[in-house]
Order: C-alpha cells, then structure tokens, then sequence
C-alpha cells in the first residue's frame, strides 16, 4: 500500500501540495480527466517527468497475434490492446535557456487540484531554473463533458523576480515514446508506435494530426488551436511534421507580467470515414468549441456537474475521508460512462492501460448499477454498444456449439479477447449480467422504447444461450455445468450458483419482456414453445444446498473440498494466483472474489435471512479478496446480516482503493468497478436499497461512525433523495408524481408535498466472522 502523504481530505477536493516522483503514476491516474470519450491521464503539461503518458481515444485500439504453445479450437486469435493516441496536452517551456523540468532546478511549490464540481484539474507550480530564473506556472485542464470530442488546457506563465525570455511549445504528438509497458514483445510492438502518419498540417495557431492504425486501420485525428496573450514582443510561428504539429510562442516577461494561452484540442476517430470526413470532423469540433471559448466550456463543464450532482451526490456526516472517497468514485464513474456513447466502458475507464483497456462484466454489474440511478442516458448507451456487438457474439455462441449469443469475458471491438478460457469464455455469465443490468435499467426508468429497441434483443439472445447451454437432468433439474462464476479462484464448475440465479433471473426475464413486446419477440423468431423452454429451465433450475452444513454451494460440490492451508500462505504470497498454480486453487476451498455473497445481493429473494448469515459465515473465512471487485459486495452483505461495523470496513478499502494505492497497481489506471462498489456499499450497504416489483425499497442501518448518509437517486424520471440517522429515515421527492417505495416491509408514497419519516430499527449485532488469516480488512 502507498500512502500518498500529499493528498489532503476535503469534501469536494482532491489536492496534492507535494509532487514525489515515487507516485507519480498513481496521481497521474487519480488526477485523469475524460468524458468516456476522451480520456487524459493526470501528466505533467510539460510531459515529463512521468509514469505513464496517456491519451486515449475509448475504441481506439490495435490488435495482434495470441499465438498458443499448444493450439485448441475456438481460441481467440488476436488480442486488443488499447493504444496511447496523439498528445494534445503536451505544453512544454523553456525559460530563458532552459526546459522547465521539475527534476532540475528547485520547485519551490507545487499543488494540483482536482475539483469535483468544476470538472478542472489546476496545478499551479513555483520553479527556479537551475540558472536562478523563477517562474509562477498555472495550468488549468479539461476534458469537456458537454462537448465531447473537446479538450482544453489554460496555461498561463508568470515572471517572478526578474525579466524571463520564455518560448512556449504548444504540441500535438502522436508516437510519444512510452516506459515499457508489457513484457510480451508481441504487444509492446503495437504499442510502440502505433500510428501510422496520413496528415499533417501547422497553420498560425492551428494545428492538425491524421494518423492511422496500422492493423485495425482506425483513422485518429486531433486538432488544436489556441488563444495567446502576452506583452508586446510575443511572437508565434508553427511547424508539423509526420508525428508532431507545433506551435511556438517567444516573448520576454518582466516581473508580474504574464503570459497566457488557451489551447482548445478536439479529437475524432473512425473505421470506416475518409481522411477527408475526419479531418473535417475534428476541424468542426473545433470550430464549435472556439465558439463556446474557454470560459463558455469551463461554466457548461459547471453546469453539466451541477446536474450531476444534484441527481447523484451522497453525503456523510462522521467520516472525512469516506466523503470525499465517494465524490471522487461518483466523479470518475461519470467521466467513464457519461459520453462513452455506444463504446464500450474500460474497467479502468480512459484512465490508465490496465487490463489492455478491455471492458469486462464489470461494466453491467458495477458502473451501471451507479449510473442507472444517476445518468440513465449512459446506461442505455452502454447497452446499446452491446447490442451493436450481438453480431460478433451471435458468432461466438455459433463457434461454440451454442444458440444465441455469447458476450465476450473481455473486449474492445465486442470479439473476445481473453486467451485464457477457463477464466474466459467459461465465465458465461457475463450473458446474465447484461441482461441484469437491462431490466435494472427498464425498471428503474420506465424506457420502454428501450425495453422494444434494445432489451428484447439483449435478453432473448442471452437466454437462448442458456438453454442450449445447460441441460435438464433425468429427474428434470435443470443444470448449466462446467462454467466459471464471479471466483476466478474455482473454474469450470457445475452449477455455480451465481450463474445459475442469473441466468433463472434472465430466463424468466426474457419470456416476460416477449409476452409485452409480442411484434419484436417474433421479428426474433420466438415462438410460445420457446418461451414455455425458457420458463421451464428457469422452474428447474438446480441451486447446490449443502444440508449437513446448512448453507448454499458456490457451485456443486464446492463444500467438500479440501480447505486451502492459510496457516501456510505467507503474506507476501497475495495474490494467490501470482504464487500457487491455478489447478491447486481451482480444487480447493479458497475464494478469490464475492461469489455466492455476490448472489445474495443480486438474487437477494432466493435466500431467507438466516441462509444469508450462514453463508456470510460460511464463506467469509474463504474469501481472500485478490480482486477489487469483492469488498464492496461482501461490504453490502455484511451490513444486510448485521455485521455493521466489518461492512464498514469493506467499505473503506473499496472507497479507498485507488485513493491509497490499495492494490499497488493504480498507477495503470483506476478500479472503475471499486469505485462504483463505493457507491453500492453505501447505498445498498447502509442504504439497503433493493430493487422490488414496483420500484424500490429501503433497509437502512447505519455503522456507528457515521452519524447521518444522505444520497439522491433518480427512480422512473423523479428525484428521490434519502436521508439516513441512527434512528430516523427521511425520504422526500425532490421531483416528479408521487412514488411508491418501500421501508423494509411497509409500502408508502412519497411525494413533493412534504418528507415521509420513519424510524429505524435497531440492529442486533452477531458475532463477526473470521476473514483467512491476515486478510481482514482494515479496521476503520
Ligand atoms: C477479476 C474479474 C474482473 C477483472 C477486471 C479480475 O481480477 O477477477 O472479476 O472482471 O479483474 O476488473
């Protein structure tokens, strides 16, 4: 774990007061901007020092060969890396003679501040040269939320004591040179210089890159302008060649005099348009934004975040830090999905090249949820992307043997990318959790043209799926065998049973939403026997109970596997999979991540209250968190079953994944899922918000720290905010016709005439289940 001593804890805030070149790449990380379109990680304007130079264009992606020591049938062939796109942010400067680089010299102050309601990220720095020069630099950049092929960077440069010749180069680089970043020689070859030079042109202020893929042959193009103010001998000139469009400013600055430029970048990208088409598109974008002017996209940045906020904040009275985790979280969901716009959504967001920029199930069971209460919009897109991938998933079910569609595990371009299959394609129910999300999304918004344009298609081909690929048994139990769930740490299971609630759950789902969308369901192909399948399998879908023990099987059989030796699991041997074979974790009881506790939640009706805290109990002890997608599932159940103090626990290493440097790897990009997971812990944790038939319903609880948890949801187009005491619960539509909730089990109507408050019931504390050794959470 990385502390970073340099952030301070504020409510709206994330500030830096000290730059230590240790963690550089993890505040590069944490300080990213995008809008799910384009993505800028938090470096220096000047380039460098640096961990990790980024710029990415979400889909913007190269492919290359998975070659396998031993070939099989139906493995992917080709892997997709995201790939670091032309800089637009690099602004570098030289002061008299010399590059201002923070490495020489003396910095003698240093701040960024990402402010969560602007959307800006502001350094302001304080540098004397090694020749003795001081300088104030401030720059402040965006990424636009409203406009979103937009980007902008303010940079002003002040002299402090004496007169500075400054140059100033405002660039646009495509092949920047990058650390090494992958070990296999195949990948670092496409990453290394990725692009391929079509276009370029330097024109006064304006600035222009055309560049190609060399194998996915994607057309990527950026632009850029500026604005410059400075005192009379500013002179500019420009320049571009293959890689590089420049444009030069000189002056002289006498002390208190300052030198200021906008610089405006817009970024376009296609696989399919002429040169032509996206040069015109990202010169239009440009166009557009020069319009706006800096100050006009700084106060519609404002405006988009103030909307956000006041359908999304969450507030918490007793936990600083906890606070202003949770904005952070909420902040870098939204810049992952807001504009994401039919791509897909990274599990590092457009923050890092973690993960080669794929998206995984991450996506539908973690950002959306979150974003389905708080942007509804993203959502729809980011099934839709889904929808526009059946193609390539309808043809992976066919090269599998299967019916219908299979999602892949992970991906770029909708193909699967994972070369690993019993973590891959096995991991079948990514399909589920597609589906889930898109009756999450219907019923939480009532779009039914959603449900006709997109849902039908989505749950049909995902239930198909299943029923070819499971089977009924002679005595008629239904059974999808030889599948890996959400624990990466057992594969190729029987009956998991996470799987198999999801796919019951999509099932039933996808001959429900035929019968109300009779026209789409035959456009289909469904019939009546179809349906009667689906529903059939759904009724006989078997669910492993381990009777002797009184609890329910992760998958079957799982309960009498030999216990893995914590006692003889050294601390340094985390994660497991990094330092045992995965065919000994696969046979044993060790848990890599939120499985059967993660069914609980998702399938909360199939489990009473006292199967869910024996399982808790149960599984607790096994489950040793190598992924970050576990503490905030295990942070919600703990909190439904009592344990309020250990669920708060959960909750701070989710919320503080990325803020503490958890995992030790948030320098390649941020825990988007975790982040999200913040969000669920509180307000499902001690929310205890549930979807239920009609809306939604509430089983609030607070842990003892936290004195009061206010958050806001968007529910069938209103604006419900809750507000939660020890012993009070207070909800009031802020918006909207009255709504019908639930507070645990009465029914009540919410509407704007004024707050329903109800009380809140103690809750009786069990005893806390033991973690494997040296892997409890840390104790808030
Ligand atoms: C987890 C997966 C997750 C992936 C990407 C893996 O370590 O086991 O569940 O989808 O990371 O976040």
């Amino acid at each position: 774990m990385i502390t970073h001593s340099a952030f301070s804890v504020e409510p709206w805030t994330l500030r830096e007061t000290e730059l230590d070149f240790d963690v550089l790449a993890q505040s590069e990380s944490v300080f990213a901007l995008s809008n799910g379109h384009v993505g800028w990680r938090g470096n220096l304007d000047e380039g460098e020092p640096h961990g990790l130079p980024g710029s990415y264009l979400n889909g913007v992606h190269e492919r290359h060969p998975l070659p396998y020591a031993e070939a099989g049938y139906g493995y992917p062939e080709a892997g997709q890396t995201v790939i670091n796109v032309t800089n637009g942010k690099l602004i570098r400067l030289l002061v008299n003679d010399e590059p201002f680089d923070v490495r020489y010299g003396r910095l003698r102050s240093h701040e960024r501040e990402l402010d969560l309601r602007t959307g800006l990220l502001k350094r302001t720095c304080e540098w004397t040269s090694p020749a003795g020069c001081t300088v104030r630099v401030r720059s402040t950049r965006m990424v636009s939320l409203t406009q979103r092929a937009i980007a902008a960077v303010l940079y002003e440069v002040e002299a402090v004591e004496s007169t500075v010749r400054l140059v100033v180069q405002s660039e646009l680089v495509a092949n920047e040179q990058l650390p090494t970043v992958s070990g296999d020689p195949r990948v670092s070859a496409v990453l290394e210089s990725p692009l391929v030079p079509e276009e370029n042109v330097a024109v006064n202020t304006r600035l222009r890159l055309v560049h190609r893929t060399a194998v996915t042959g994607l057309r990527v193009a950026a632009a850029a302008d500026h604005r410059v103010e400075g005192p009379e001998s500013t002179e500019s000139f420009s320049e571009s060649n293959e890689d590089t469009s420049r444009l030069t400013i000189t002056c002289d600055l006498s002390p208190g005099e300052t030198l200021r430029m906008e610089k405006i970048v817009s970024y376009g990208w296609s696989g399919v348009r002429s040169l032509p088409a996206v040069r015109d598109q990202v010169e239009a974008a440009l166009a557009g934004a020069r319009g706006t002017g800096w100050q006009g996209l700084v106060d519609e940045q404002r405006e988009y975040l103030d909307s956000f906020w006041s359908r999304a904040d969450v507030e918490i009275d007793g936990d600083a830090e906890i606070q202003q985790a949770v904005r952070f979280a909420l902040f870098h969901v939204l810049q992952a999905g807001a504009r994401a716009e039919q791509r897909a959504i990274p599990s590092k967001g457009l923050t890092g090249s973690g993960y080669d920029g794929h998206s995984f199930w991450d996506t539908e069971s973690f950002v959306l949820p979150l974003l389905t209460y708080t942007s509804p919009n993203a959502v729809a897109e980011a099934l839709q992307w889904r929808q526009a991938t059946l193609p390539a998933a309808r043809e992976r079910a066919a090269q599998l043997g299967l019916k219908g569609a299979a999602f892949p595990w992970r991906t770029i371009d909708g193909s699967e990318g994972s070369s690993y299959w019993p973590a891959g394609t096995a991991a079948f129910h990514i399909n589920a959790d597609i589906a889930d999300a898109v009756v999450r999304y219907a019923a939480v918004t009532g779009d039914e043209v959603f449900e006709r344009e997109t849902g039908v298609e989505l749950l049909v081909e995902t239930a198909r799926l299943w029923l070819s690929l499971g089977h009924h048994d002679h005595h008629g139990r239904f059974h999808i065998d030889g599948v890996t769930g959400p624990d990466e740490y057992s594969a190729i299971a029987d009956d998991n049973t996470y799987t198999n609630l999801m796919a019951q759950s999509n099932l039933r789902h996808a001959a429900d939403m035929v019968e109300r969308h009779a026209e789409q369901g035959t456009a289909l192909g469904v019939d009546d026997e179809e349906t009667a399948a689906w529903r059939d399998a759904a009724e006989a879908m078997t669910v492993p109970y381990e009777s002797s023990l009184g609890v329910h099987e992760q998958s079957s059989g799982f309960t009498r596997h030999q216990a893995w030796d914590f006692s003889a699991t050294r601390p340094d041997q985390y994660p497991l999979m990094l330092h045992f074979p995965y065919f000994d974790l696969y046979r044993k009881q060790v848990i890599k991540q939120a499985d059967l506790v993660l069914a609980m939640f998702v399938r909360g009706d199939c489990f009473d209250e006292r199967q869910k805290a024996r399982n808790f109990a149960y599984y607790e002890p096994l489950t040793v968190r190598d992924s970050s997608l576990s503490a905030c599932v295990q942070a919600i159940i703990a909190a439904e079953v009592g344990h309020l103090r250990l669920a708060y626990d959960y909750l701070g290493e989710a919320a503080l994944m990325d803020l503490k440097d958890l995992e030790n790897n948030t320098r390649d990009g941020l825990h988007i899922a975790s982040l999200a997971g913040t969000w669920m812990a509180l307000v499902a944790g001690f929310g205890g918000m549930r979807r239920t038939a009609s809306g939604v319903g509430f089983a609030p609880r607070l842990p003892e720290k936290v004195r009061r948890l206010a958050f806001t949801l968007q529910v069938l187009g209103r604006r419900l905010r809750v507000e939660i005491t020890d012993s009070v619960a207070t909800y009031t539509l802020l918006e909207g016709d009255p709504l019908e909730i639930r507070h645990f089990d009465e029914a009540l109507t919410v509407s704007t005439a004024g707050p329903e408050r109800r009380s809140v019931p103690a809750v009786t504390a069990r005893p806390e289940p033991e973690q494997p050794p040296g892997r409890r959470p840390a104790r808030r």
